[in-house]
């Protein structure tokens, strides 16, 4: 009974997990994306189910099977992700925001398909700033244990930390190496307010499930002594 326990330790626990890109629509035809593949998000929401918890994974646009035991809700834009996730946040423990959430989204949105009719000038197109669903669900009274991710070109230690301060989130991670969108193998920073720790600890980059696996077992540890 111990060891059944002790490798189930999300048993009892309800986490609920975005991932990959979203798609923000300029015309009926085309839209403005990025390059996640999910695969990195749908590996901890197996991890999780593995680890006994009960999850949900709200995922954009992405050609993955869903992971046996895991409760899919599809979306597209980041308006629809974060009207999936917003609702039934605080009735979840844990919250992983994995998803590569488009930061802005055109103004306006073309019911025709936009012609070149033989126009000089190319189109310019307004943006506006999308929700900022991890901001929104770490603000939330009595809300889940929030963990972010940060996919950074540049000094992923500071902007981690900054973001972590920023929306104010007990954890943060961020993806070591150059270009880990769409990789199999990968290798992660945790950052919190005191420390900064390697996951695999060597730094070296192991596959997603692996690690997967590894990132749900210390965010267990970390759910577990965690207090407001
Ligand atoms: N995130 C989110 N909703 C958004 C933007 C980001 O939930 N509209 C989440 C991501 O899922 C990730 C974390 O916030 O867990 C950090 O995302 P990132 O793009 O690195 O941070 P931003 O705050 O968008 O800052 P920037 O892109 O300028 O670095
Ligand atoms: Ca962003």
């Amino acid at each position: 009974l111990i060891a059944a326990l002790a490798a189930k330790p999300l048993a009892g626990r309800r986490l609920l997990i975005t991932a990959g890109p979203t798609f923000e629509a300029i015309d009926p035809v085309r839209g403005i994306t990025n390059l996640s593949s999910g695969k990195m998000g749908f590996a901890i929401a197996r991890a999780a189910r593995e680890a006994g918890a009960e999850v949900t994974l709200v995922a954009g646009p992405v050609h993955l099977d869903t992971p046996r035991g895991v409760r899919r809700i599809d979306v597209r834009s980041a308006r629809q992700m974060h009207d999936a996730v917003l609702p039934q946040a605080a009735a979840h423990d844990v919250f992983v925001a994995t998803a590569a959430v488009a930061d802005w989204r055109p103004a306006s949105l073309s019911a025709q398909k936009i012609k070149k009719d033989g126009k000089k000038i190319a189109p310019i197109f307004e943006l506006s700033e999308n929700p900022d669903i991890l901001a929104a669900v770490a603000a939330l009274p009595g809300g889940p244990y929030c963990v972010g991710f940060a996919a950074e070109s540049e000094k992923l230690e500071q902007h981690a930390r900054e973001k972590l301060r920023r929306k104010k989130l007990p954890l943060i991670v961020g993806n070591l190496g150059p270009a880990t969108f769409g990789r199999d193998d990968n290798a992660l920073l945790l950052v919190d307010a005191q420390t900064t720790q390697a996951l695999p600890a060597d730094g070296s980059a192991v596959d997603k499930l692996t690690l997967a696996r590894e990132l749900v077992a210390e965010i267990a540890r970390r759910v577990a002594q965690w207090q407001r």
